[in-house]
């Protein structure tokens, strides 16, 4: 049987982690697209060479020709500029959205039968782009995000706790910006609520909900953080780990429940927009939205969070 194939698109930094995660996994046959000539050939050339290293048989290429991605189960994008210091992700609309226009013609075009991912950003504004442009249903398109954000969540609150990550439950809500929702109420390690064991930690509620304030604080800011340490560029590891993640829930028909950007048909109140919510993945992508019940101040947090989606969208003009 034929292994599955995986394009990615955009040779940049997060793509060079999908690739190396892609081979060391061994998700399928891997095609790594972009427009600059020769860096994708020779970028996957050196991971290919480790392969008698790291034991792994799958194919890893590289090409600036979007024929080469023909018969791709999977897409992942990333193709697009990063932000600099100061800049919010949705300063990167304009640019942004004409390199996700040719993308999107090229993945319509030789890999119609793909399930789509999406990393560039601003998120929530490039994956509504890429289901316009390429007609693909809304279970095949969706975008990374809440992976990542639940990630970051979750390991600051392992960190604050002296636990191990592996134990801890958190998930974020909403668009892939300063609004995102991280639900306070269902973070929990190993289902005990993560603010009783602030609480215990501290010896006090209001402590314990400043630490929890500071956390959820600096989860919307996460990406930002890592952007101004690093001087030029955006987080590349972390983005990479949470696409894989969904990947191989699809590939491997794992009916996972993760947060995903999922097009919304009235679920959450919100009808026709793309916005992060937990879904269960699996061979036939996205394969259910979980709607469930939110209390009055996370829907109003949640609301906040739609209406800047539906602003950047509408800045599209689509
Ligand atoms: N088609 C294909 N690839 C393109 C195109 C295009 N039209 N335009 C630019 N690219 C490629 C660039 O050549 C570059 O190799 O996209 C790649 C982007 O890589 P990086 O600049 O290293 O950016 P990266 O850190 O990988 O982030 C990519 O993901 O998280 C988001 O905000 C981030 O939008 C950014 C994207």
């Amino acid at each position: 049987m034929a292994r599955p194939k995986i394009a990615l698109i955009g040779g940049g930094q997060i793509c060079g982690v999908l690739a190396q995660l892609c081979a060391l996994r061994e998700l399928g046959d891997t095609v790594l697209f972009d427009i600059v000539e020769n860096m994708p050939q020779g970028k996957t050339l050196d991971l290919a060479e480790a392969s008698p290293v790291d034991g792994f048989d799958v194919s890893v290429t590289g090409t600036n020709d979007y024929k080469d991605i023909a018969g791709a189960n999977i897409v992942i994008v990333t193709a697009g500029l990063p932000r600099k210091p100061g800049m919010s992700r949705d300063d990167l609309i304009g640019v942004n959205s004409k390199i996700m226009t040719q993308v999107s013609e090229g993945i319509k075009q030789y890999a119609p039968d793909s399930f789509v991912i999406i990393i560039s950003n601003p998120l929530d504004a490039m994956v509504t782009l890429c289901q316009k442009i390429t007609g693909f249903p809304p279970e095949r398109v969706m975008g990374q995000a809440g992976v990542l954000d639940s990630a970051r969540f979750a390991a600051f609150i392992a960190w604050e706790l002296g636990v191990s990550v592996k134990d801890v439950t958190a998930m974020t809500l909403g668009g892939h910006g300063d609004t995102m929702v991280p639900l306070v109420r269902y973070a929990s390690v190993n289902g005990i609520p993560v603010m009783e064991l602030l609480e215990q930690k501290y010896g006090s509620t209001a402590k314990a909900e400043e630490v929890m304030t500071a956390m959820v604080e600096r989860t919307k800011a996460a990406g930002g953080e890592v952007v101004k340490l690093l001087g030029n560029g955006s987080a590349f590891y972390s983005p990479a780990s949470s696409a894989i993640a969904m990947a191989e829930a699809i590939l491997r028909d794992q009916k996972r429940v993760l947060p995903v950007c999922a097009l919304l048909d009235g679920e959450f109140g919100v009808d026709g927009f793309y916005v992060g919510v937990p879904c269960i993945l699996g061979a036939g992508g996205i394969e259910k939205i979980i709607e469930f019940k939110l209390d009055a101040t996370e829907q109003a947090l949640m609301d906040n969070s739609v209406a800047a989606v539906k602003e950047l969208v509408g800045s599209m003009n689509l």
